[in-house]
């Protein structure tokens, strides 16, 4: 996989690159962000606008981002360097790569920190720590967990070292072999809580909660963290997707492949969900709990159901696991980045740049303890600031940008090779990336631009994209037209 250069390598299979490519998908995004932002949005009309989300922008801007990457054949700055040229395009959608990388890197610097609450879960799980544990219990070592820095720098550690070699060795077999059993067993497992879930007696409950929308409780902010998650959990925005389409030679089917990461992504997230919040209704917990919330529940059901102690521990693992895969991805861009444009050894690249991630990570194991009262953004800890600005601005931006470049500056033609749709699903994508995703996108950030709430953040990267807009103009002269 990544220790091939980039232009040169390709996936053996179809198969390889969509098992690669859900690897990245699925991670914390399904099993931990998902159920804690839909309890703390309210349920059911935050998870039908996130599924609006996934089909009318997330689905096209994973086409869009792979077409990208097929076609620009390097990593995500070269890449859309490269797509620019070659459609007469500007230089400056070399910043679109610039973003991603960042964005990857400031999004894995948190990824690693609850990736490693996973890590000690799984320790405490093995130990046999959950058995007859109930939800005070559980909830206890949670904040015993929280409170302690030398712990989570220590999960942590271990965490983005992981990540750092494997990145550094070049991620081949090893990481290949692992996805194929990966996600099955995690999907089996999934199924078993979801037979657990059935008997708590508050299914039907759950399932309510996450499928019968309340319009009232609908906001402008929750409808952009919807958006902002449709783009994290699909990986989009950032160039994951776009370096692991490099490798897709040209007879292999991207709309297929699409098709299949975004229907496999979607079903572990809501599997996640359906079984969350049966057990938070059955032990009277808050759906609206915060980043604890998979933490806090599922060990009460491993507690609680026959061969628990073998199902947790394998689901902390196969977590693990999914977030390993995901990690890859997000800082893949960088190292990519660094090893063909900057001609640094790849082994140096993951060094330099997991320990930059690391040190950012800092932030985040402080905002659980020394830091909670202290404000990034206005109301938002260190780690809601990270996770606000790559999720909800950084991410959309990139995939906005992405879809005006397919769709107004991408030759047509190379676009119709790349797809390989009948006539009038080309339209239909056409239609879709021109008007409905862009218009979207832009609609979500204006409406929180004059929410109060999201008013700094928001001022902020309107001066930032207008800047690329200047830099766009002094040093091409504009994008040019087709
Ligand atoms: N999609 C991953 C998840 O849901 C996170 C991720 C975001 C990975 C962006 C790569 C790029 O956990």
């Amino acid at each position: 996989m990544s220790q091939l250069k980039l232009s040169k390598g390709s996936w053996s299979t179809q198969s390889v690159f969509i098992m690669a490519a859900v690897g990245s998908a699925v991670g914390l995004g399904n099993l931990w962000k998902f159920p804690y932002i839909t309890g703390e949005y309210g349920g059911g009309a935050f998870v039908l606008v996130y599924l609006f989300c996934i089909l009318l922008i997330g689905i096209p801007v994973l086409f869009s981002e792979f077409i990208l990457g097929r076609n620009g054949k390097a990593n995500p700055v070269q890449a859309m360097a490269n797509v620019a040229r070659e459609n007469n395009g500007s230089k400056a959608w070399a910043a679109l790569g610039f973003n991603g990388v960042l964005a990857g890197l400031l999004i894995l610097s948190f990824y690693s920190v609850i990736a490693g609450w996973a890590l000690f879960y799984f320790v405490e799980s093995v130990q046999g720590k959950f058995v007859g544990a109930d939800a005070k219990a559980v909830g206890n070592l949670f904040e015993g967990l929280l409170g302690s820095q030398v712990e989570l720098i220590f999960w942590h550690s271990l965490f983005a070292l992981t990540t750092i070699v494997i990145v550094a060795k070049g991620l081949k077999s090893g990481i290949e072999k692992a996805i194929n059993f990966l996600m099955p067993g995690l999907f089996f497992i999934l199924l078993i809580l979801l037979g657990y879930a059935t008997t708590t007696g508050y299914f039907a409950q759950s399932f309510e909660f996450l499928f019968k929308p309340d319009f009232s409780k609908l906001t402008w902010n929750a409808v952009l963290v919807a958006m902002g998650h449709a783009f994290f959990t699909l990986s989009l925005g950032m160039g994951s997707m776009m370096v692991y389409a490099s490798y897709v030679s040209k007879q292999h089917s991207i709309v297929k492949a699409g098709l299949w990461i975004a229907f496999a992504d979607t079903i572990i997230a809501l599997l996640a969900g359906l079984v969350i919040f049966s057990i938070v209704f059955a032990n009277g917990l808050e759906p609206g709990a915060g980043p604890g919330l998979l933490f806090q529940t599922l060990p009460v059901a491993f507690g609680e159901m026959a061969g628990g102690w073998l199902f947790g521990s394998l689901f902390f693992a196969l977590v693990v696991m999914a977030a390993l895969s995901s990690a890859i991805s997000l800082i893949e861009p960088a190292v990519s980045w660094f090893e063909q444009n900057w001609a640094m050894s790849r082994i140096k690249a993951a060094w330099l740049l997991g320990a930059i991630v690391w040190v950012i990570g800092l932030g985040t194991v402080l905002s659980f303890n020394a830091w909670a009262d202290l404000h990034f953004l206005p109301e938002k800890s260190f780690f809601d600031s990270i996770d606000f600005i790559t999720a909800n601005i950084m991410l959309p931006l990139g995939g906005l940008m992405m879809t005006i470049f397919i769709a107004w500056v991408m030759k047509k033609q190379v676009v119709e090779a790349e797809l390989e749709l009948q006539t009038e699903l080309l339209n239909v994508f056409y239609f879709i990336i021109k008007w409905i995703a862009p218009i979207a996108v832009i609609i979500v950030f204006a409406s929180n631009l004059v929410s109060k709430e999201n008013l700094w953040p928001m001022i902020a990267v309107s001066i930032g994209v207008y800047l690329v807009y200047l830099v766009n103009k002094v040093r091409a002269g504009g994008v040019a037209e087709r």
